[in-house]
């Protein structure tokens, strides 16, 4: 089998790590960046810390507007299909990087296979829940992280293909998790003790691009007793400059660079407590036993929610103190996004597409 992998930010590069490594013992993976993200610590960081090979292709594309960076990625994409004739485009997640490959491959030969399939906010002004819901629609295979997603792809219509996998993330977190304990020395670089401090992230659109959003959370965060960690996403950094918040924001909270994934595990593991617009996150948090307050009305990861372990807090100063400062008194943990083999589940599903169909 022959499959093209297309990732460009962060979060799939985490994604693909587990599935790429699978697929190399057995396929042919020509793996393609379209350079989404670009800064080192967005970018190389994760595919030196997590031994994912240097792409085939980095299409350079960068920051852009989202009709502009889509379509230049799909250019690119195109021509690379062109040259590699893959059996397989194999995408992840939400980003517009996932978009842009997904209508390529949709109008051409290649099997189309979403990883992370069947999510929904249900909010259509989140630009992710365009590229998610448009991906699943032109996806021949959908890879569900959990039952909830077949659910939501039922009730538009999506029927076959859908394969329960589990989440990636989860066999990526098992696979770097001891290795971030042994190696990690972020939280002496930063003189914090393990339930000492929370960690923060936050880089949604919809929490940057308005300051007033932005403001309340820093306010938020700011009420807390305890140091909050912030390692700042570059959409982030820029928006606290332009807001003028920026100021405010480093002498209340411990403002940091973007880390690496084993310096972010160690962080997000010793952390009392998280809060974050991230959807990866969201789940790390539940998979390492942090407690997450996630900065949003809604999410896509409504099991973390319903077992206890995550709480919907918006943007509102009062709700996430209150989240923030509440006694901790977590109830079990169920098992929710499978148990760590979603990468072997992933490629042992292509690998049934492929004998039923015949590609190579
Ligand atoms: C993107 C995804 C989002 C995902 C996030 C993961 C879309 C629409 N959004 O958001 O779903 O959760 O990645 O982190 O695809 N920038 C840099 N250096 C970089 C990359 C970005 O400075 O290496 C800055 C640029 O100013 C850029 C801004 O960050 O304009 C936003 O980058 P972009 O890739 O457009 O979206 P993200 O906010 O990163
Ligand atoms: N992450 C990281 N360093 C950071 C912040 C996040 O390694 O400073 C990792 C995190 O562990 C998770 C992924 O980046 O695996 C999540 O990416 P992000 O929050 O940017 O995107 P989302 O999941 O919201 O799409």
């Amino acid at each position: 089998m022959r499959i093209c992998s297309v990732v460009g930010a962060r979060p799939q590069f985490v994604k693909a790590a587990p599935v790429s490594e699978r697929l190399r013992d057995a396929h042919e993976e020509v793996l393609v960046h379209t350079g989404q993200h670009y800064d080192e610590a967005l970018s190389s960081v994760f595919f030196e810390e997590l031994d994912i090979p240097e792409p085939a292709y980095n299409l350079g594309v960068g920051s852009g507007s989202h009709a502009g960076q889509t379509a230049e990625m799909m250019r690119g994409i195109d021509e690379v299909l062109d040259a590699e004739t893959p059996d397989v485009v194999l995408v992840y997640g939400d980003t517009n990087s996932t978009l842009a490959a997904a209508l390529v491959a949709a109008k051409r030969e290649p099997t189309l296979a979403h990883v992370e399939a069947g999510l929904r906010s249900d909010n259509w002004a989140m630009p992710e829940e365009v590229n998610r819901v448009l991906t699943d629609h032109c996806s021949d295979l959908c890879f569900a992280p959990a039952e909830n997603a077949v659910d939501n792809l039922a009730a538009e219509g999506i029927r076959e293909g859908v394969v329960v996998t589990g989440d990636v993330m989860y066999d990526a977190v098992l696979a770097v998790r001891e290795r971030a304990l042994d190696r990690s020395t972020i939280l002496s670089e930063l003189a914090v003790a393990p339930d000492e401090f929370v960690l923060a992230t936050v880089h949604r659109a919809a929490n940057t691009d308005d300051p007033r959003q932005l403001a309340a959370i820093i306010e938020g965060l700011a009420a807390v007793p305890e140091q909050v960690v912030v390692p700042v996403h570059p959409r982030t950094e820029a928006a606290l400059r332009e807001h003028g918040l920026r100021e405010r924001a480093a002498t209340e909270l411990t403002l940091i660079d973007p880390v690496g994934y084993l310096d972010f595990l160690r962080l997000l593991e010793a952390a009392s407590r998280v809060a974050t617009d991230s959807g990866g996150v969201q789940k790390e948090a539940f998979y390492l036993d942090t407690p997450c307050v996630t900065l949003r009305e809604e999410t896509e990861w409504v099991e973390t929610v319903e077992a206890g372990w995550n709480v919907l807090v918006g943007a509102d100063p009062e709700r996430i103190e209150a989240a923030l400062t509440a006694r901790i008194d977590m109830p079990p943990k169920p098992t929710l996004y499978g148990g760590g083999d979603a990468a072997e589940r992933t490629v042992t599903a292509l690998e049934e597409v492929a004998a039923q169909s015949g590609f190579r």
